[in-house]
């Protein structure tokens, strides 16, 4: 049998070294190289990390050519058919499946949780009204470590737990108040006789003045959201975390970071960049021209929400997607409304057209998220937002995972240094 090992040989010196090579239960192994630079002198250099696996994890497991998205191995087309939200936030945190009393415990003390401090409250009162929401939620979710002390010890794994829950039940709250604070209305308290989801449509949309009954089309529909982006594995955001975590900081101030990685038009802002789009595009009969665009090696246009750089034959969620996409517009009855006309006809054509076809360009989850939100009435700046109450969970599972593994360390990547060698300091005068 051979050995599971890698050996590489440095042709400057011809000294050479054995690595162990760790297999996980599914995917490609890895070359653990912790001894490299003891043994040899060199670091290795992966920007973007391409070929770089940066930690070790039970969570969750991705299959780009095949299409497979699983958390803690269930796939996630059975847990967005068949489960709600929280309970696949108790799968990710807990590693199983809740039993009936568990995940009614679990609801308790969520919801036990969902208020914030009233003095976080007045917090968002500093911020312009004008403010990006992702700014407002970046600030104010740091600012939580300023009023739960009481759990911030993060070597104590009850105190993890308890950071863990709050940021589970507040980041709804929090996200609503951002929405209520930027168009002038009065901040919702939240209802814990709601499910996880209603609740946070109950604080997005009611007013102190009236009723306000949670769709169940729309509630379940924004479920489904929240459960497709729960965890995505080692993505810049949770990276973010981690990293920041490894400095045994704060368990708010690491999901605030990660808040601010998600921020990036390259990461969670792309649902956005698909509205825009369609929005440019404006009218069917100019599907065409834009198709033409993208297609065109010498402008840069790219059709927004097709395309994904790991998943290469389909996006798992992006499935899930369509389909609640369909029924929510049916539902509502928007099929008929100008904007998802043409985001219809953009897929039909471009699932088509040779080009797309080709490259393996299919719809991604931005593509139909971004339009299941508008026709909730969820305005285009709350898109990364939504997007980061869904990802809370993940980041804190992940974090909490990377905290309590032993030996856990800071983490302190190395670089290739490119400027100048040492030389000597110029007095101002003589340069
Ligand atoms: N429209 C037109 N052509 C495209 C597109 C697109 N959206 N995406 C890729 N291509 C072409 C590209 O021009 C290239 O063609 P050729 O081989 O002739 O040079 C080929 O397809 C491969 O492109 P690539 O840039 O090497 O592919 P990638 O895997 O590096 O990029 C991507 C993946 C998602 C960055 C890219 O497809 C893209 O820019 N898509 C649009 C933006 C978007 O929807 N982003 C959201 C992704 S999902 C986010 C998440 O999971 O969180």
């Amino acid at each position: 049998m051979s050995k599971k090992t890698l050996t590489i040989r440095d042709n400057r010196t011809g000294k050479e070294l054995e690595l162990p090579i760790k297999e996980g239960t599914i995917g490609p192994p890895a070359v653990d190289i912790t001894s490299l630079y003891k043994e040899m002198g060199l670091f290795t250099l992966d920007p973007g990390f391409r070929s770089t696996a940066s930690c070790e994890s039970d969570i969750t497991y991705i299959d780009g050519p095949e299409g497979i998205l699983l958390y803690r191995g269930y796939p996630i087309e059975e847990l967005a058919e068949h489960s709600t939200f929280l309970e696949t936030s108790y799968l990710l945190m807990y590693g199983e499946l809740p039993s009936m009393e568990q995940c009614k415990g679990f609801h308790k003390v969520v919801s036990q949780h969902t208020m914030v401090h009233e003095q976080l409250l007045q917090f968002f009162s500093g911020f312009r009204r004008d403010a990006h929401p992702m700014s407002t939620m970046v600030g104010v979710v740091g600012a939580l470590s300023a009023f739960y002390h009481d759990s911030l010890d993060v070597h104590d794994p009850r105190h993890r737990e308890i950071s863990a829950i709050r940021m589970l039940a507040k980041i709804p709250t929090i996200a609503a108040a951002t929405y209520k604070y930027a168009i002038g209305q009065a901040f919702m308290y939240p209802q814990n006789k709601l499910q996880y989801t209603e609740n946070f449509l109950h604080m997005m949309f009611a007013v102190p003045c009236d009723d306000y009954e949670v769709s169940p089309v729309i509630s379940k529909a924004l479920d489904k959201i929240l459960i497709l982006h729960a965890d995505h594995e080692q993505n810049a955001s949770t990276s973010t975390v981690r990293l920041a975590g490894s400095s045994q900081a704060n368990p708010f101030a690491c999901i605030s970071a990660g808040i601010s990685s998600l921020w990036g038009p390259a990461h969670g802002g792309a649902n956005e960049a698909v509205l825009v789009m369609l929005r440019e595009i404006g009218s069917i009969d100019r599907i065409g021209e834009y198709i033409k665009k993208a297609k065109d090696k010498s402008d840069p246009f790219r059709l927004m929400g097709f395309g994904h750089r790991v998943y290469k034959n389909f996006d798992p969620r992006a499935k899930v997607m369509r389909k609640t996409a369909h029924e929510v517009l049916h539902e509502l009855g928007a099929e008929d409304n100008e904007l998802f006309k043409i985001a219809m006809e953009l897929e039909r054509i471009a699932l088509e057209d040779e080009y797309f076809i080709k490259r393996k360009l299919y719809p991604n989850v931005d593509f139909y998220t971004g339009i299941i939100l508008t026709a909730m009435n969820i305005p285009m700046n709350m898109f990364t937002v939504i997007f980061s109450v869904a990802r809370t969970v993940g980041w804190i599972s992940q974090w909490m995972e990377m905290i309590s593994e032993e030996g856990q360390a800071i983490g302190r990547p190395r670089q290739l240094y490119r400027g100048h060698e040492k030389r000597v300091y110029v007095p101002m005068e003589n340069r």
